[in-house]
């Protein structure tokens, strides 16, 4: 029997992503139709025998002293033990598994590491709260992705549509009027700290540009945080358009994500738009409820390798 279970959502990013980096906002929205869970069983019976991590997906199945410390999980575990002043884990079983796809701009990594920090955290007599399982999660997201700016682990921790600029409070998003997204995979993996380097590369030799189009989604942020908050759904659309053209523009979208778009599109999606890191993983199109498993279909018989239909309120 576990002694503790913790689970944490996926995500997906609606506007803003790599504006974020350079201080614009954002807006993130949990997705629960994929999760990662931590199990932590206790060992009391033998006590000597240590910490043991399985993460069957990773093919991971070791014991926490052999990992290396530079190991998202390894480092996980540290911080929680500095955070909580305890100087060990008592011997137990930590089981991580998920069934969100990794490299895909679902929030794989931040997820584990939100679930496995309240889970051991828990196990260890002293849950940490939302702000402290939120920092640990940015410093392994840091690991994972180089110069993240935070918004992936914030959904992940706080369950809630997010709107989020780095160095601000987090506010959580009051939708006004429920709505429904279609997630469609692209089936290419993509490394996020890459894409985003090679943002920043070449920000570095065309700042004027770069900066304007930065501005412009962040202002389309800013409409579509209006626009949730005030219900008027329907004009969500033509912003998650523009805000497609504008991550074309910086680069971050390829054929297969822009293709997806576009039947999206043509299939009655009222709007559409890579979601997270681009140069692959996913693409989101905003549907009526009436059209979600047609706009699903099509994407699926146009090479998208899964859909999720997520209800966002
Ligand atoms: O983890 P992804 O692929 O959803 O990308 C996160 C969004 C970026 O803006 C591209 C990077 C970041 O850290 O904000």
């Amino acid at each position: 029997m576990p002694a503790i279970s913790c689970s944490a959502p996926g995500k997906i990013i609606l506007c803003g992503e790599h504006a974020v980096v350079y201080g614009t906002p954002a807006i993130a929205v949990p997705v629960f139709q994929v999760s990662s869970t931590t199990r932590v069983f206790a060992n009391p019976s033998n006590p000597e025998s240590g910490v043991w991590i399985s993460a069957p997906a990773i093919q991971l199945e070791t014991s926490l002293s052999t990992l290396s410390p530079l190991h998202p999980l390894a480092a996980t575990a540290r911080l929680v033990i500095e955070k909580l002043n305890i100087h060990s884990i008592p011997a137990c079983r930590i089981k991580v598994s998920s069934t969100i796809p990794t490299s895909a701009g679902l929030g794989s990594s931040a997820s584990v590491s939100v679930s496995f920090v309240r889970a051991l955290s828990t196990f260890l007599g002293h849950p940490l709260d939302d702000e402290m399982v939120n920092q640990i999660a940015f410093e392994i997201e840091k690991i994972h992705h180089k110069s993240p700016s935070g918004i992936d682990n914030t959904v992940v921790t706080f369950q809630h549509p997010v709107y989020f600029q780095i160095g601000k409070k987090v506010q959580i998003l009051k939708v006004a009027q429920p709505f429904t997204i279609v997630i469609a995979d692209s089936g290419l993996k993509s490394s996020t700290g890459d894409v985003v380097s090679g943002v920043r590369e070449r920000w570095l030799s065309s700042k004027t540009f770069y900066d304007s189009c930065f501005d412009e989604i962040g202002k389309i942020t800013n409409q579509i945080r209006e626009t949730l908050e005030y219900g008027r759904i329907e004009h969500i659309g033509s912003y998650l358009v523009k805000n497609h053209e504008l991550l074309k523009q910086i680069g971050v979208s390829i054929p297969a994500l822009d293709h997806l778009v576009e039947v999206a599109m043509l299939n009655g999606a009222l709007g559409a738009k890579l979601s997270g890191s681009g140069g692959g993983g996913n693409m989101i199109a905003l549907v009526n409820e009436d059209t979600s498993e047609s706009v699903s279909e099509a994407l699926k018989s146009s090479g998208a390798v899964n859909t999720i239909i997520t209800h966002i309120s």
